[in-house]
């Protein structure tokens, strides 16, 4: 079943750039995002919404965070994203302009499923973006985007969320083009970087012998700290949130401008770092920014392992090491950022002899709050 893979989850994360694929196909007619599944609605309601509210847990709510910042700036809708178990149980206001988008790799996460019975209940409109056909939660909600990932066996989520990204940008490029608020032209250039998403994730894939490497020496490491900023502050949640997962170490990822208000302080000689930088062309505010963020820990002798676009110059004289990642417009790198976390949480895993498909204490679906 593994297909001369050593774990499912070298399959799942080497069948990244088919599940995005899979989960485009069908939804971009002529360069056109359409998605069958949401013409349900109608445009005049998808046009009337005020609000969006993402709930989810673990990776997926990753997935969520990493897709507000699309969403807002393509379709101009506020977004909101809740952890399900915490949305259900402050009284949260719900309105029938409010759509709730819950995102749940196997649609059978309870804590997700009472949140959307309780979003419905309110009078909300639900939608969602599952992998598991037939699920409990797209039979709770009014509408399923389907990710089409194939299935995903190991418990930490690899291609199930690269490919929930990948729906929720159909769905934010779908919503902007019912409320007008893109034009064609700008329409077109983001369907086209999504599509160039699949190419680009094979390419990042080629950096796994030298992230091996890196991991092999690095077992004995109690605690790795990660930094990014906008798209890139989930995606570093996210690089926190494997690691904790499969190499049982102390992990945490924090947004770059934050560092200053606390997390510098937990800084001392050798303490590794990873950081993942904004495009030196497509965020010209924000890399300077990073660049000085990676100066200031490095004084303090941090260990810098740089996720970088390729080119990206400015970097290098800081950097321990860099992993290099292809060019792609500021939105559409949380893809390819997120690969060499996640195999270098795999690498560390295998590298301290730990099961890197059943790590302990974890299940692949929680069906009890
Ligand atoms: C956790 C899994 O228990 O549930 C995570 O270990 C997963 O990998 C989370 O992201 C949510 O699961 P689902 O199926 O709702 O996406």
């Amino acid at each position: 079943e593994k297909g001369g893979w050593s774990s499912f989850m070298a399959k799942e994360v080497s069948e990244q750039p088919d599940a995005i694929a899979n989960t485009l196909r069908g939804r971009i007619t002529d360069g056109h995002v359409v998605v069958p599944e949401l013409t349900e609605f109608g445009d005049d309601v998808l046009a009337g919404i005020r609000r969006i509210v993402i709930i989810a847990c673990g990776t997926a709510a990753y997935a969520g965070q990493t897709a507000k910042y699309a969403i807002e700036k393509w379709a101009g809708v506020p977004v909101d994203v809740e952890l399900s178990h915490e949305f259900r149980y402050r009284d949260p206001v719900i309105t029938d302009d409010t759509l709730v988008v819950s995102i749940s790799q196997s649609g059978e996460t309870m804590d997700t499923l009472m949140a959307v019975k309780y979003a419905r209940e309110a009078g909300a409109k639900t939608i969602s973006i599952c992998n598991t056909q037939g699920a409990t939660i797209p039979r709770e909600s009014d509408a399923v985007i389907y990710t089409h990932a194939g299935p995903e066996v190991a418990v930490a989520s690899t291609k199930a969320f690269v490919s929930q990204i990948a729906a929720l940008y159909l769905f934010a490029l779908h919503l902007a083009r019912v409320r007008g608020s893109l034009t064609e032209a700008e329409l077109a250039v983001q369907t086209a970087e999504l599509q160039a998403i699949p190419d680009k994730v094979a390419t990042t894939l080629l950096e796994a012998d030298s992230i091996r490497q890196l991991a092999q020496w690095m077992t004995d490491t109690r605690a790795v700290l990660f930094l990014g900023r906008h798209v890139g502050f989930p995606i570093a949640m996210e690089g926190a949130l494997k690691l904790k997962e499969l190499a049982y170490i102390h992990a945490e990822g924090f947004a770059a401008g934050e560092l200053k208000h606390g997390p510098i302080a937990l800084i001392e000689p050798g303490q590794p770092v990873f950081v993942i930088v904004p495009s030196p062309r497509g965020s010209a505010h924000l890399h300077p920014k990073v660049v000085s963020n990676i100066q200031e820990i490095r004084a303090r002798g941090a260990r810098i392992i740089a996720i970088a676009e390729i080119g990206d110059a400015a970097v290098l004289p800081f950097a321990d090491t860099v992993i290099h990642i292809p060019l792609a417009a500021p939105l559409f790198e949380p893809f390819l950022a997120v690969v060499p976390l996640q195999i270098f949480a795999m690498e560390l895993s295998i590298a301290k002899g730990l099961d890197v498909d059943q790590p302990r204490n974890l299940a692949k679906s929680v069906t009890v709050e």
